[in-house]
């Protein structure tokens, strides 16, 4: 007799192997599970996640369990981790993971990874609630911001991470009943279920946006006028901007992800005209009042809602996307009128893709000049240099921010 619950653990295993062997991301990844019951999916997705947001501690209580090392790819190291952490973020009863853990290595070394998992079941699993993050990581991180950020990602890394929702307008806000405001606009919501269900969904009255990922559209200046969102999709920034009344320009490269930003404008009835172009070929009619580039980067500010981005930002990765930033700014720079402003940021926690990107920049045009920001949020205080650098540990006890970098320059001449 199949046990219950086998398909959504085959898929877990195939949206792992597609994550750490072949560097996909999460959602991509979890379109193997598609075919399957949406509670199934779900927590293929979950047991996936849970496995990713402790993997390093996971492996060395599985190598702390028998003196035959298992290959880091292979399927059994694989299903030992994941029983593991369904045990510790899920807390499936021992009998489910071991009914559901021994047919996935079939023909493979079963009664190892039976008497591994049976041996660490017996010992008690520690609950793991601040794991390490990958080595490399952690070196880079303490490297540039010091051991308290690199210990309160870890306490980062544990949990999903709370619901934030933005709102175009005062009135919109007012009316929604749940969650605490931590800037305007804004609220936070204990909510990990499907967002369609929450009230408003349908009326368009907010959209999901990490607070860390509102700041930079809050950096441009209300009195702005005509507006470039210069990689806009799927466009959490437009709508920001459009709601504050700009006339806004949404450009991105890949027009799957444009499409998506035209279904957000319209279901939240915001206004922006879209263009599918490459920035680093497309050349605009007329200047703009301000223009916002939000850069691609690794995205390792995301790693509490996409633990997967630890394992993908290898230093090659981080470099390539750095030398995108700097092509991107100096392109878009010249599309700014004297006295415009442009608003760079990154879902980085890389200095490469935030400061140094800023720095080499400024190094190059004298035209420009940072505007340091104003308070935009309690606790998230703006750096001596002028810009906003979301760490973790930031509003800790509030539920904490995705990493961000974000500055607000002015075009002087
Ligand atoms: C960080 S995401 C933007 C998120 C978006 N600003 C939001 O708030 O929803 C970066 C975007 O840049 C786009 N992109 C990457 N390279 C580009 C290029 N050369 N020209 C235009 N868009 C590009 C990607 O397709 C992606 O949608």
């Amino acid at each position: 007799m199949t046990p219950e619950g086998l398909a959504a653990r085959r898929a877990a295993l195939r949206i792992l192997d597609a994550v750490l062997r072949r560097g996909q991301t999460m959602d991509n990844a979890a379109q193997v599970a598609r075919d399957l019951p949406p509670a199934d999916a779900a927590l293929a997705s979950a047991i996936a996640g849970e496995t990713l947001r402790r993997l390093p501690d996971l492996d060395a209580l599985i190598d702390g369990a028998t003196r035959q090392r298992l290959p880091d790819d292979s399927k059994a190291r694989t299903v030992l981790r994941m029983a593991l952490a369904q045990k510790i973020g899920l807390g499936t009863p021992d009998h489910a993971l071991v009914a559901t853990a021994l047919p996935l290595v079939d023909g493979g070394p079963r009664r190892l990874v039976h008497g591994v998992l049976g041996t660490l079941l017996r010992k008690g699993l520690p609950s793991l609630d601040a794991p390490r993050l990958p080595a490399d990581v952690e070196e880079r991180w303490r490297a540039a911001w010091g051991e308290e950020v690199v210990l309160a990602a870890r306490r980062a890394i544990a949990h999903r991470p709370l619901l934030d929702l933005s709102f175009a307008d005062h009135a919109a806000e007012s009316e929604f009943p749940e969650g605490v405001s931590l800037a305007p606009l804004h609220r936070r919501l204990d909510h990990h279920g499907a967002v369609t269900m929450l009230p408003g969904f349908g009326e368009g009255r907010w959209w999901v946006q990490d607070l860390a990922a509102s700041l930079p559209a809050r950096l441009v200046p209300a009195s702005a006028g005509r507006v470039l969102d210069a990689c806009a999709a799927p466009g959490g920034k437009t709508m920001q901007l459009a709601a504050a009344g700009h006339r806004v320009t949404a450009l991105d490269r890949s027009e799957s992800r444009l499409a998506r930003l035209r279904d957000n404008l319209a279901r939240t009835n915001l206004h922006a005209e879209t263009v599918t172009a490459d920035a680093l070929d497309w050349s605009p009619g007329e200047s703009f009042d301000a223009l916002l580039l939000d850069a691609p980067c690794s995205a390792t500010g995301t790693f509490r809602r996409h633990p997967e981005v630890l394992y993908r930002a290898r230093a090659s990765i981080i470099a390539d996307s750095a030398d995108l930033q700097s092509r991107l700014l100096e392109r878009s720079a010249d599309w700014l009128r004297p006295g415009g402003s442009l608003v760079y940021s990154v879902c980085s926690l890389e200095p490469e893709e935030g400061e140094q990107r800023i720095e080499a920049f400024l190094s190059a045009r004298a035209d420009f000049r940072i505007e340091p920001p104003p308070l935009l949020a309690d606790g998230v205080t703006p750096h001596s240099g002028g810009w906003l650098r979301v760490l973790p540990g930031m509003l800790e006890a509030e539920g904490g921010l995705d990493g961000f970098f974000t500055v607000h320059l002015v075009r002087t001449a």
